[in-house]
């Protein structure tokens, strides 16, 4: 696979340069997957017309900061939300905006497009552009994923990226319930949001 190279107006770091990084900074099983969310994502990426450096570059930040202490993490996402109510969630999602705030301050990226992708990975947002569904779709059908209904996934994101993202938001809110764990409100509004957008 030919990968893209990263312009300076997309960021300070190259794609070899990220990955030494990347590689310090999570465990070899998620270095694993994140390959596997960036191949996905070019692949998407090519099918739907998004940029494949953008796409890689998303892929590659997208879990930086997975395997950080919570409050690390926290304290980053505060900063790059502003938003309080994040400590109503975990790690599980603030992860996604504190790798964007790295982005922002270590990889001086500033496209709004990247660094939103990035953020809502682990939340969804009402409002996705195609780089957003292409990494929220890549996350969840990478090459590694083994889980009930991942071939559905991989289906629908073939055919229909929309539906994908409606079928990732509502398999993780039905999972999520069924565990009796919380649903962080955002991820609701997302959800309700798209359900309005594709069923009416
Ligand atoms: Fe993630
Ligand atoms: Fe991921």
């Amino acid at each position: 696979m030919k990968f893209p190279e990263y312009s300076e107006r997309l960021t300070n770091i190259s794609r070899d340069q990220l990955l030494t990084q990347l590689k310090d900074q999570v465990s070899e099983k998620r270095y694993k997957h994140v390959l596997g969310v960036e191949e996905a994502a070019l692949e998407l990426a090519e099918a739907n017309q998004v940029d494949l450096a953008e796409a890689s570059l998303a892929a590659l930040l997208h879990d930086f900061a997975k395997d950080m202490d919570p409050e690390t993490m926290m304290g980053l996402a505060l900063i790059y939300t502003g938003n309080e109510r994040l400590k109503e969630g975990s790690p599980a999602i603030w992860h996604g905006p504190a790798a964007a705030q790295i982005g922002r301050d270590r990889f001086g990226i500033t496209n709004p497009s990247i660094l939103k992708a990035v953020a809502v990975h682990t939340i969804a947002s009402p409002e996705m552009d195609s780089l957003a569904k292409v990494l929220y779709t890549a996350d969840y059908i990478e090459a590694g994923r083994d889980f009930k209904g991942v071939a559905t996934a991989r289906k629908l994101a073939k055919k229909d990226l929309d539906q994908a993202c409606l079928y990732q938001m509502a398999e993780t809110i039905a999972h999520l319930a069924q565990e009796r764990k919380a649903i962080y409100y955002e991820s609701l509004d997302a959800y309700n949001a798209w359900c309005q957008k594709l069923n009416s």
